[in-house]
């Protein structure tokens, strides 16, 4: 495999811009689809923060096409957030194609195809992570969204099912030639879940074939680690999933190492006032989308993660599980300020 790694005297910066057909983005860190927590509020944030690109999560074709009031709800898009790709999973090119016409009419900047979710439930549908077993029917797939949509389509895969049927090189040259405009690769198949580390080595190998640009996501933790990605796989852009939840100043970590590359600088750490703060703010941003009973709920996903490592955090950990109320969520934030 060759050398990727970047000289110094070359590079002035790894912060680039970066074109995806028609779309001009002006950085090349992308906030991850996250099901279940990447909603408004955090693409909202991931977005200040220096996110390039952020994603919707992932949305169900069969959904979109039935009218189903809730999968519609998951494509509702605010400016702050853009640019923006809707990400759909299906598994039937028609529905697939039908879907992404709709979606494209929702304001998108993007379609994104998933090709990456591990979970049974979607694989038993032939979605998700189960469009890698055929590169033809991966081909088809894209093809159909390609030309139901006026948008760039993106394409985000796995190596494949399983080890022993790692075949990403063959699905990321099927996105290409079907019309994908990029491809983000996530590299551990989809039976290995989440386990052991991201192998890099295979973002460098598919950069290395494809024309189109790609995407490299897994294991970004620290600026330091987007920096590697960057150096080991001359990947195009990276992609940071869960190391920004509860965390997206880490996002800012990232452009600032980008930019000062290759000195990479080291940044103080945020003080608590400053998480707390921020925690308020992504919760009444939550608050003002889906109102306080939900934003209640769905920002326990998050709030914890805020307050790690500060004094006091584990009992307070605690009691934000149990509020029932903005107020009370706020009452514990604040107690940790004292
Ligand atoms: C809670 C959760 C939800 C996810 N939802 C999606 C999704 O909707 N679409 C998708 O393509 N990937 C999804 N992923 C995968 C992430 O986008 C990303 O590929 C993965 O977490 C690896 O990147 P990371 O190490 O930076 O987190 C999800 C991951 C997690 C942990």
């Amino acid at each position: 495999m060759p050398d990727f790694r970047l000289s110094g005297t070359e590079i002035v910066s790894l912060l680039k811009s970066i074109h995806i057909k028609g779309l001009v983005l002006t950085s090349n860190l992308f906030l991850a689809p996250l099901a279940g927590v990447g909603d408004n509020a955090y693409r909202i944030l991931g977005r200040r923060f220096g996110a390039g690109l952020t994603f919707s999560e992932m949305v169900s074709a069969n959904g979109i096409v039935r009218g189903n009031l809730k999968t519609h709800e998951l494509m509702h898009i605010s400016e702050g957030e853009k640019p923006l790709g809707i990400q759909l999973f299906g598994s039937d090119p028609a529905i697939m194609s039908e879907a992404a016409g709709i979606a494209s009419g929702h304001g998108p900047d993007l379609i994104d195809i998933n090709g990456g979710c591990s979970v049974r439930k979607v694989l038993r549908t032939g979605a998700g992570a189960a469009l890698l077993a055929d590169p033809e029917h991966l081909y088809r797939i894209v093809h159909a969204c390609v030309n139901a949509s006026p948008l760039p389509v993106s394409v985000k895969i796995r190596l494949g099912l399983r080890e022993e049927s790692i075949n990403v090189v063959e699905n990321g040259l099927a996105a290409e030639e079907a019309g994908a405009s990029l491809l983000t690769l996530h590299p551990r198949t989809a039976a290995a879940k989440y386990d052991g580390h991201a192998r890099w080595e295979y973002i460098a190998r598919v950069k290395e074939v494809l024309s189109i640009p790609v995407c490299g996501n897994g294991g970004i933790r620290g600026a330091g680690d987007a920096v590697a990605m960057m150096e080991e796989t001359g990947c195009d852009a990276v992609m940071v999933g869960r190391g920004a939840l509860g965390n997206p100043w880490l996002l800012e970590d990232i452009v600032h190492a980008f930019e000062s590359y290759p000195d990479g600088v080291e940044r103080e750490g945020l003080p608590a006032e400053t998480r707390i703060g921020l925690a308020l703010e992504h919760l009444d941003l939550a608050i003002s989308f889906k109102g306080e009973r939900r934003a209640v709920r769905d920002m326990k996903r998050h709030l914890h993660r805020y307050i790690r490592g500060m004094r006091d955090a584990a009992s307070v950990r605690e009691r934000l599980f149990r509020a029932d109320s903005a107020e009370d969520i706020r009452a514990q934030l604040r107690a940790l300020e004292r």
